[in-house]
């Protein structure tokens, strides 16, 4: 159960670290198997490449898999070229990742497995169903979900203390915050060592109790939504809306871009489920948005969102 988890050191003392992962790292592993290859699989990938483990990255489609080894490439060559990626460390990060379309050869060795399909609840399912039967028990198993339940994903499993939710943002290489999200079920240990993985990727965990959108998906897609009733309601341009948080508020990107970075579809995705889950008219998915994912606009990856990325790449 979540309230024996060991979150808070001192809940009086506000300068404590709200979860600080124990120094002992109870089982170390060497492998991850990633499993999904699109905008956030490949990101992770690279990090767990680039952090010194073993990683196969999985897709069901070779075309994304492929891709998504291409934009690790392509991530890794920019970092060289900038000054941020040490030449020795692409080669290293190159050299400890793989690609596969076979869950199996995937999954063999792994001692971490992070999902990062579709954000749908019945993919997901199945795939942990099917994943499960393939790792030994000691394997933790992480979902990448934004903002569906883990324990309705747990659901599935004979031993779901060995299951929790790692939360990374986009773009990967960049963000430093992953959200561990702890189901009912899952245990201390699993805790400890999702922590600690966490903090090898020099990144920085913020523990989160399993609620619909966690902490950080619940406050973003509202301000973002928000922002596209504004336009709807001719409020302010696209540029002015999202000036007036980057200036205003010091946000590093207007809601409207990043719901552009993250994809209008799994905003849609989010947002419907929220709603669903909260009942809050906050979270119903505003015409705007419904109208440009059926036109196919879903942002960056597909080229036009709420801006046009075809040309320049950032307008
Ligand atoms: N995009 C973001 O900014 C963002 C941020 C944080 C979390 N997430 C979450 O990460 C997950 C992935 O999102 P994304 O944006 O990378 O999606 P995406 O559409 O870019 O990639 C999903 C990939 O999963 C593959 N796939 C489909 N079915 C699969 C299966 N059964 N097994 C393995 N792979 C399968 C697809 O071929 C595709 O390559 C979602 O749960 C999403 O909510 C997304």
């Amino acid at each position: 159960m979540t309230d024996d988890l060991e979150l808070t050191p001192d809940p009086n003392d506000p300068n404590a670290d709200w979860y600080a992962p124990k120094e002992a790292d109870p089982r170390a592993f060497t492998r991850v198997a990633v499993l999904g290859a699109g905008t956030m699989g490949h990101g992770i990938a690279q990090v767990c490449a680039m952090a010194g483990y073993g990683v196969r990255l999985y897709d069901v489609d070779l075309v994304s898999v492929e891709m998504g080894m291409e934009r690790i490439r392509k991530n890794l060559d920019k970092g060289v070229k900038l000054g941020k990626v040490a030449p020795a460390v692409r080669e290293t990060t190159l050299a400890g990742l793989s690609t596969t379309t076979d869950l199996g050869e995937a999954l063999s060795g792994a001692g971490l497995v992070v999902e990062a399909a579709p954000e749908k609840l019945e993919i997901k399912k199945e795939i942990f169903f099917r994943v499960e039967e393939k790792v030994g028990d000691d394997t933790i198993l992480a979902t990448n979900t934004s903002s569906i339940s883990i324990d309705s994903i747990a659901s599935v499993l004979e031993r779901p203390g060995r299951f929790l939710g790692l939360h990374f943002f986009n773009p990967v290489f960049i963000m430093e915050l992953v959200e561990v999200v702890v189901g009912e079920a899952t245990s201390q240990e699993t805790l400890d060592v999702a922590a600690k993985f966490v903090t090898r990727l020099d990144k920085e965990p913020v523990v989160v109790r399993d609620t619909p959108g966690f902490a950080s998906s619940r406050l973003g897609v509202a301000l973002g939504l928000e922002a596209m009733r504004m336009l709807e309601a001719n409020v302010a341009t696209v540029k002015d809306i999202d000036r007036a948080m980057e200036l205003g508020y010091r946000h590093p990107m207007g809601p409207l871009k990043l719901t552009d970075l993250v994809g209008l579809d799994v905003r849609l995705g989010i947002a419907e489920y929220l709603f669903s889950e909260l009942g809050s008219e906050v979270f119903r998915p505003p015409e705007i948005l419904r109208r440009m994912v059926a036109e196919g606009k879903t942002g960056k990856k597909s080229g036009v969102g709420f801006y046009d990325w075809r040309e320049v790449g950032d307008r």
